[in-house]
Formats: structure tokens, sequence, C-alpha cells
């Protein structure tokens, strides 16, 4: 009755003190830092495992992620059929949210200007619409994005979303399908991109969504890169349809070197950091679905092969 650590990327140390004082009754071993009788593993909890791995374990129960993103899971073809449990962490969905919020305050509020006006030392004072007029527009109403929805909305803000299917939020107006995509493009200030990345998104974002935002709008990415088509993104920040873009997930990471956007004057690049996963608090919410596993309940959310995410 063995929990396997295949977590490549992480520092293990932390997570495996963390099982062991969440679930106690189970042993944790690490892969890759001591033996391990396949037949002892009944959970495995992953991020990046050598695909194929995973079908070493006989008496595999369940697949635990510890990460919010799948592509682990789609890329590994021989991922054993048992629950693969998805994490959603609360704590990070906020933490996103608090990443989104800091963006849509620096594009609405002009602080990157009061930043060049300092030092000249010039005191201007920027017009700007006020915070219930300024629209910030979330594409993908999953977890992520609706938290960061609804917490946008909670500051103030003018906030709607778009999500391929119906979605219905409090204080948020939604719109779906494709036939409402321009129009929802069209009113907002800033985009927020928000979509998991699977193959119908791969690229959704490009020049037809681009062209169909506002001029002198602002955009923020908080996913994955590949699901943006980055020279699309570069052609609209160019040509200055665009006013501006604060990217945190590139279709190559780290970002190479002789990247455009690093020098791009209107892009603001961070590593991939709005939504660090904390075994604090991740711990806790996984072993709570290990718990509700046990006595045979519903555990949230699973992974769904078909639609990759
Ligand atoms: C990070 O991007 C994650 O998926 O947890």
């Amino acid at each position: 009755m063995t929990i396997l650590l295949n977590n490549h990327g992480y520092d293990n140390e932390s997570w495996r003190q963390e099982f062991c004082l969440q679930l106690p009754q189970f042993p944790v071993k690490v892969f890759g830092q001591q033996p391990i009788d396949p037949e002892e593993v009944v959970y495995a909890m992953v991020w990046n495992h050598p695909p194929g791995d995973l079908q070493r374990y006989p008496k595999l129960k369940a697949i635990f992620s510890l990460g919010a993103g799948a592509e682990h899971f789609v890329s590994d073809p021989t991922l054993p059929d048992v629950p693969v449990v998805l994490l959603a962490d609360p704590a990070v969905a906020r933490d996103m949210a608090a990443h989104v919020l800091y963006w849509v305050l620096t594009f609405h509020r002009r602080y990157g200007d009061y930043r060049a006006q300092q030092q000249g030392r010039v005191w201007h004072r920027k017009p700007i619409v006020p915070t219930d007029r300024f629209r910030a527009g979330v594409v993908g109403l999953g977890r992520i994005g609706t938290e960061v929805a609804r917490r946008l909305a909670g500051f103030g803000y003018a906030v709607s979303g778009w999500d391929a299917s119906d979605r219905e939020l409090e204080g948020v107006e939604c719109h779906s399908g494709l036939g409402a995509l321009d129009g929802f493009l069209a009113q907002n200030d800033v985009i927020i991109n928000a979509l998991p990345l699977s193959e119908k998104t791969r690229h959704f974002l490009g020049a037809g969504v681009f062209v169909s935002m506002r001029s002198g709008s602002f955009f923020i990415n908080i996913s994955r890169g590949a699901v943006v088509h980055d020279e699309a993104l570069l052609e609209a920040l160019d040509n200055g349809h665009l006013a501006g873009a604060a990217l945190d997930a590139f279709a190559e990471e780290p970002l190479p070197a002789n990247h455009r956007y690093w020098s791009h004057p209107n892009v603001f690049v961070t590593p991939h950091m709005s939504g660090a996963t904390f075994p604090s608090s991740a711990v806790a919410v996984i072993s709570n679905n290990v718990r509700r596993f046990e006595k045979g309940l519903e555990v949230y959310p699973l992974f769904n092969r078909e639609a990759g995410y």
C-alpha cells in the first residue's frame, strides 16, 4: 500500500514530507531514490513522469497530478486505465488571479508610465476610465478562468467571459460558442487567456483573434504558450493594434534567448510563475481526494482522456 512520488522538476523532499504528514497510513517512495516493488504501489503522484513508467505497477488504483496542467498525461500513450485525477488547488487559482490583477491594474492605471515618468521627475496624472468601465474579458471559463473572472469582478472591473460551452457566473457576462467570439473580443480593453492546451486550442489565439480585439487593448496569457500564435501576436503588437502583452507561458520554455518577446518594448515576460504549486496546499487537496477515493466517493477533477485536459 505504497504511494509513489514520481515528480520531475520539483523538490521531492518537501512533497514527500507533506504526504507523510497528511496520509500517514501510506509509506511514500520516491522514484529513482530507493528500490520500489512494483506490486506495492497503489497511488502514483506524478508530474512529468517518464512516459511508460506508470504501466509498471499492476496494483495501481489511481494517478494524481501534482500540477494543474495535463500535458504529461496526454504525452503518455501507455497511461494505465485507472482514474487520473488532476489538481484543482484553490491557492493556485487565487495566486493566478492575483497575477492577472497585477497586470490589469498596470495596464488600466498606467503604472509602467509612472515608473518612466519618475525617471524624469515628471508629475503628471494620466487620464483613465473608471474601474467599472474598464472591460476585462477572460477566454476560457474553466476552474482558473472562473476564479480570475470572479476576482476581477470583485475589484469592480467590468468582466465578461467566453467559453466554447455555456457557462453561468454571477457578476460576469458570459458568452459561448465561436459565433459569439468576435463580438466578445471587440468589447474588451484587456483579454486574458485561460484556455487549456489541447489539439483544439493549439494556436487558437491567432491573427483572426488579435484583429478582432479592440484597438489599443491589452493581452495577458496565463495558460499555455502554444494556445497563442506568436507571429500573429507580434504582428498585432508591432502594428500598434495591441498596446501591450503580459506573457507568463511560452510554446518553448525557457523562452529562447533570441526570441523577440524578450526585447519587445510592449511585452512583459515572466517565467511561468503566475501560479506556483506549493506542497503545503496541493498535498492537502490531493490527500482529501485520496481519502474520498478510498471510501468510494467521487474525486475531482478527473482527467478527460478524449478532451486532453
Ligand atoms: C503549471 O503550469 C501547472 O500546470 O501546474
